[in-house]
């Protein structure tokens, strides 16, 4: 009870933390259940940023090992050794081919896919397709190959990494951002990544729905039942995304007669330009760098400059640091040492240098917008606001266009768009999660694509007496159902049969780059043997509900299919025969979205039940039986499979030996820092005045030695050192160092210890005194109780009278006689003494003062408060000492 209530304080504490001030206590409360970190992983083409959420500290970005709020999403493998972040960065110059850069750009993609293409002429990397499933496998060296998800989850890792050491716990629930127009291989590679680093997805969340919900977070007390409308642009690095998402609240009722107000966040529609972003601006002023330095040095090189990819990868570099400047200054200096054979690079540039080279990108600004306000049917004077988020708005003349475009006065300020989405995809993962309880915000966010079946009808003899069957396509999910949704298709069937899933009805604009559309077929097996086998129990045509999911992150897949059979008696026989029998669900609402006679509408698609298939309502009120049968499932899936079981075991196994020697190598490294540390202040300790007082010559002169030896060593033969010889030698020397800082430790300490104890026996024998003394009060304590606290005090003085001319005698080079571990026993005991005089309660009178309701403190109360010093020398230490007496 008592752990439950602190806790519960210490998550009060944190709400109010994540609310800031302009918040109502009751409009969020995270109560935690159990204690479990859930993090967030906003993985973005340039940089990640992790959100951590767990019960005591705030919602907040976990910082990285530079202290920094977001970390380059960049990896170099280097032989046994992976190197993350800005250090990656750094070592990409060096290492262009075993540096990873942008890899969200691929990720999910075939290895022929025209991203790919475009991909491989900005960065060096090779790419070969994986010979199972066509996917990306970056050729790292001749002998060893990394799949795009296995870096993606190398990534992942060295996230949940970062997130461990500011939780002090480990982590395993991740909700991880995506642009909304990922597909369903893009979407699932991104699971089979985190699967591989050993993570459990929440669920994905599309970056402008987490970024909308941070934005209902910190502006809740601003909605109404009246909905509200902003648009969410952010240009990032790698594309551009606009959500046009709704806010309003909702009476709900709650328990008993209370209601309560919940937020419904629907997302609207999106918008999106997936090749419009800060990296191509850095791309384009790239070109013209590259173009300027061969012209300066034309005739002069043996090479192109385009032809050396660890010039271009520095002048890459170069080129986003020059657009960061420009943002804020018309001018800047491009300037690289030694940039290409050995020649250096100098360029002014001005900003509206660097505008004309993106004249075409600044017109497509307005494409997300155009297309979000399009596919919701609105204008801009519905809309409340627009949202800025990400890099690519900060630059100017991309920022001036937006405002031209929407209005200056509906771009909403005070956002921190930078962390939007991370912020509001760790707290999507704290009401996932289930281990805090939330305040509900209802959030709708939408499919993205429309998803279609295509089946064939059985076969029927048709009028001129031919056998025909009917194709059937229809749109199960369109572009604007909800993630989350099930739908069960209701078939006539007396046979086995298969349908295919897969992106329908898709424009020339978005087929174009989309990659694959084919999702999976399905084959349903064991209805031809059911019916085969009953043929005569008066069975009639079988009805096959299958159901379909979309996830939460937007992954479809089919959870099962079921035959009803109906018939007018159960016979005994088909009873055993079926076992299960008569669920509720022999009335479910069928629609007709069978293959008989006309075309199923896409009207009647929509109508299909969904989230819930337990709906009831008798629409055949015929005295019939319905027995439910589950029948084999094969689903297959095709366009980009999902990796295997077995290449992701290989890939975990992998990834472990990987951790595994970077543990090795890093506890190796720490055992040098350790000896090297030691060695470098061996010289201070040295020569500190009170080591040379507590140690001979000859034990400095061999620590010395020793010290010296060890740090030639170090740079010499050592360099290779395995950890054991590492440590081996630090001990060593600890071992040497150790009696002198014994001394020297006991030699400080011992005066203020000696002083303590004095100062103890003192006020103890003060507080008898005064005890005895008092004459006005019935004394309650016998004689021989303070007797035995003086006793005591007789005793440590007189010990500690021995012990001091006994030490004075000695030299402070050998060890003390008189020790602070002693002194410090010597005071435990004559506390322990002290606490049972000072605790004793005066015995119940029947008649007594009005002064009884403190009589907790009555142990003070022989104590006049005249000397304060004898109260807290010793009754200071008496709440620790409680327990024990
Ligand atoms: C190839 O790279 C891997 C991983 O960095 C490394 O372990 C291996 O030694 C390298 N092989 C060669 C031939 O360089
Ligand atoms: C609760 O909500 C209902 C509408 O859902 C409303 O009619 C009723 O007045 C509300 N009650 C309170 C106490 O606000
Ligand atoms: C699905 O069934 C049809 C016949 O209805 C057959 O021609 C086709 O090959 C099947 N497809 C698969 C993938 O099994
Ligand atoms: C779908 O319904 C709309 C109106 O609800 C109707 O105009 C349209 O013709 C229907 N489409 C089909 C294919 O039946
Ligand atoms: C379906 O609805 C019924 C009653 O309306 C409810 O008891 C059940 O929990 C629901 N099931 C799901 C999966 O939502
Ligand atoms: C379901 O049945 C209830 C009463 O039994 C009726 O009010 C309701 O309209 C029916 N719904 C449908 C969709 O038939
Ligand atoms: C303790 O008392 C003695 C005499 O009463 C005095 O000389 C000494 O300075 C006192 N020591 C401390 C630490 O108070
Ligand atoms: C003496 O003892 C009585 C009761 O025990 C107390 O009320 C009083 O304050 C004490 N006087 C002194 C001087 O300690």
């Amino acid at each position: 009870m008592f752990r439950t209530l602190t806790f519960t304080l210490t998550m009060i504490k944190t709400l109010f933390f994540i609310l800031g001030t302009g918040f109502l206590l009751t409009t969020l409360s995270i109560l935690s259940i159990s204690e479990a970190a859930v993090i967030a992983v906003d993985y973005g083409t340039n940089w990640f940023k992790v959100g951590l959420v767990k019960p005591g500290i705030p919602l907040d970005i976990v910082l990285n090992s530079d202290s920094k709020r977001k970390t380059p999403s960049v990896i170099t493998i280097r032989g046994e050794e992976r190197i993350y972040g800005t250090d990656a960065v750094n070592l990409g110059a060096r290492f262009p081919f075993n540096t990873y850069f942008s890899l969200k750009q691929i990720i999910g993609r075939l290895a022929d896919d025209k991203y790919v293409q475009a991909y491989q002429s900005i960065f060096p990397n090779k790419i070969i397709p994986d010979p199972l499933r066509g996917t990306i496998l970056f050729q790292h060296n001749e002998t060893t190959t990394f799949s795009i998800e296995e870096l993606l989850a190398m990534q992942l890792s060295y996230a949940r990494e970062l997130a461990e050491a500011t939780a002090h716990e480990s982590i395993k629930d991740v909700v991880i951002t995506v642009p909304p127009y990922y597909n369903q291989f893009e979407r699932q590679a991104i699971l089979d990544a985190a699967n591989i680093a050993g993570l459990h997805v929440l669920s994905l969340i599309n970056d402008e729905t987490a970024v909308g919900l941070n934005y209902a977070i910190t502006h809740f007390s601003s909605f109404t039942e009246e909905p509200q409308y902003h648009i969410f642009y952010d240009m990032g690095a790698g594309s551009t995304k606009a959500s046009l998402i709704s806010f309003k609240t909702v009476e709900m009722k709650d328990v008993g007669r209370f209601n309560k107000t919940v937020i419904n966040m629907d997302v609207i529609s999106i918008g999106y330009d997936k090749t419009l972003g800060g990296q191509e601006i850095d791309i384009r002023l790239r070109s013209y760098l590259a173009e300027q330095f061969d012209k300066t040095y034309e005739g002069k090189l043996k090479k192109s400059i385009f032809k050396s990819p660890r010039a271009m990868t520095r002048l890459l570099k170069e080129a986003n640091r020059v657009k960061q400047i420009l943002s804020a200054n018309t001018e800047t200096v491009a300037s690289l040492e030694s940039l290409h054979e050995e020649r250096d690079f100098r360029l002014t540039i001005t900003r509206s240098e660097l505008e004309a080279m993106i004249v075409d990108l600044v017109k497509r600004v307005n494409g997300p917008i155009q297309d979000v306000l399009n596919n919701a049917k609105m204008t801009l004077a519905n809309v409340n606001s627009c949202v800025l988020v990400g890099g690519g708005v900060r630059v100017p003349v991309i920022q001036s266009k937006i405002k031209e475009i929407v209005g200056e006065d509906k771009i909403a300020q005070n956002v921190n768009g930078d962390e939007a989405a991370v912020l509001g995809a760790a707290f999507r993962g704290a009401g996932l999660s289930r281990q805090f309880k939330v305040k509900e915000i209802k959030i709708k966010d939408i499919a993205s694509y429309p998803i279609k079946v295509d089946y064939e009808s059985e076969l029927k003899e048709s009028e001129d007496g031919s056998m025909k069957n009917k194709i059937f396509r229809t749109i199960l999910f369109d572009e604007y159902t909800s993630v989350g949704t099930r739908k069960i298709m209701s078939f006539k069937r007396t046979s086995d049969f298969n349908f295919s899933i897969n992106y329908g009805n898709l424009n020339e604009n978005i087929l174009d780059d989309f990659g694959p559309t084919d999702i999976a077929t399905a084959k349903v097996t064991g209805l031809s043997d059911i019916v085969k086998e009953h043929n005569d129990n008066g069975i009639e045509q079988p009805k096959v509900k299958v159901t379909l999911q979309l996830s939460d992150s937007g992954i479809v897949s089919v959870i099962d299919a079921i035959a009803t059979i109906e018939h007018q008696t159960i016979s005994d026989k088909i009873k055993t025969f079926f076992g299960v029998n008569n669920k509720s669900d022999e009335a479910l609402k069928e629609v007709p979205f069978s293959d008989e006679e006309s075309t199923p509408s896409d009207n009647a698609s929509q109508s299909i039940p969904g989230e819930n298939n337990t709906q009831t309502n008798d629409t055949e009120q015929i005295q019939k039986k319905t027995e439910s049968i589950p029948l084999n499932l094969e689903v297959e899936y095709v366009g980009i499979k999902p990796m295997g079981i077995n290449e992701k075991d290989a890939a975990i196994r992998r990834l472990r030996a990987m951790d595994e020697t970077d543990h090795r190598r890093r506890a190796r490294e720490e055992a040098r820092n350790n000896l090297e540390s030691f060695v470098y202040n061996m010289q201070d300790f040295l020569s500190d005045q009170i080591v040379i007082k507590v140690s001979t010559d000859k034990q400095r002169k061999e620590l010395e030695t020793k010290s010296s030896e060890t740090s030639e060593w170090l740079y010499g033969e050592g360099e290779d050192a395995s950890i054991e010889s590492l440590r081996t030698r630090l001990h060593d020397l600890r071992s040497l160092e150790k009696p002198i800082v014994y001394r020297r430790d006991e030699h400080t300490r011992r005066p203020e210890a000696v002083d303590t104890i004095q100062s103890a026996i003192n006020n103890t024998r003060e507080f008898v005194e005064k005890i005895k003394a008092n004459t006005t009060g019935e004394r309650y304590h016998t004689d021989e109780e303070l007797d035995k606290l003086l006793n005591v005090c007789n005793k440590a003085e007189k010990w500690l009278d021995e012990k001091i001319i006994e030490q004075d005698k000695i030299e402070p080079h050998v060890d003390p006689v008189l020790t602070t571990a002693d002194i410090e026993r010597m005071l435990r005991e004559i506390e322990r003494e002290f606490i049972i005089v000072a605790t004793k309660k005066p015995p119940k009178k029947k008649v007594t003062p009005p002064v009884t309701n403190d009589s907790e403190n009555t142990n003070n109360v022989n104590n006049t408060d005249s000397d304060p010093k004898s109260t807290t020398t010793h009754v200071e230490e008496t709440p620790a000492k409680h327990d024990e007496l």
